[in-house]
């Protein structure tokens, strides 16, 4: 791959998500690199990848990989927990541009925030399941605790908006108490819809437990690659289309929320029928 030179700093960045989730990974990456210009791949018609296999989570994930990359991205974002837990590898065989997932760099802002080595992760099933977040966090630090726990209903109550009622604060007392029990200081979002809860989140935990983001973490990581592969665009602010696989009408309505603004258009891609 060439680096560096004026065709590469112009291209896109890709961003994939089993839905509207990682728009709040666009969201920080708007932020934090807002001359970029930014494709979003969401997998609506397929979404939630969180209760699925790891097989067929690596699958879909290489689709939406392949969809990107057949655009001319300089770089990729997996900006979905659970496809970050289960196809990183896999990706990296299959595209021939830098592969960013949410775990690493989730995992290392939480290394950094703990001061007493006590970590803890919520995530989807496939996630926890995967023991990625461990196997990442132990790698930073063997001497770390760390406590997990999925807690797949905070997905539909982001969607929904409910993120600080009655159900809401509920649900994370059920799902946190055995965490806030276990003395953490520190705990991972490690799910892309999670951020939306950080509010009753951090009610439900303390002052205590500092949140950690990946999607800002992982946005930060991005900067970090494209400085070191002189491929960084800066000058004007850049642009964001939006791709989908189903609902494009619901994705532009919800996914507002998560971007932070609105989502000016989405276009649905039809797939060959048998990757559906
Ligand atoms: N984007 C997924 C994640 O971060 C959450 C939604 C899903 O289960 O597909 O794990």
């Amino acid at each position: 791959m060439s680096r560096g030179n004026h065709s590469t700093v112009g291209q896109s960045i890709g961003i994939f998500d089993s839905g509207i989730g990682g728009l709040t990974v666009v969201h920080a990456l708007s932020e934090i690199l807002p001359d970029e210009n930014l494709i979003y791949f969401g997998d609506t018609g397929r979404t939630p990848y969180g209760t699925k296999s790891p097989d067929v989570v690596r699958r879909y994930s290489e689709e939406n990989a392949l969809f990107l990359a057949e655009k001319g991205i300089k770089l990729l974002v997996v900006a979905c927990n659970s496809a970050s837990a289960v196809a990183m590898t896999r990706l990296r065989e299959v595209v021939d541009v830098p592969v960013v997932g949410v775990i690493e760099p989730g995992a290392a802002a939480a290394v950094a925030a703990s001061r007493n080595r006590r970590i803890g992760v919520v995530g989807t099933e496939a996630t926890i399941r995967s023991g990625s977040y461990t196997t990442a966090l132990e790698t930073l630090c063997p001497e770390l605790e760390i406590y997990t726990r999925a807690c797949p209903l905070f997905v539909p109550l982001a969607e929904e908006g409910w993120v600080d009622n009655g159900v809401a604060r509920d649900t994370a007392g059920l799902y946190l108490a055995s965490l806030k029990n276990s003395g953490i200081d520190t705990l991972v979002l490690g799910c892309t819809h999670y951020p939306l809860l950080r509010h009753t989140i951090s009610e439900v935990m303390g002052p205590g437990v500092e949140l950690i983001d990946s999607a800002v973490a992982t946005a930060e990581s991005v900067r970090d690659i494209l400085e070191r592969d002189s491929i960084r665009r800066q000058g004007a602010r850049g642009s964001r289309s939006f791709f989908v696989s189903d609902a494009p009408e619901r994705f532009i309505r919800v996914g507002a929320r998560f971007l932070g603004e609105e989502v000016d258009s989405a276009v649905q891609i039809r797939r060959r029928a048998t990757t559906q």
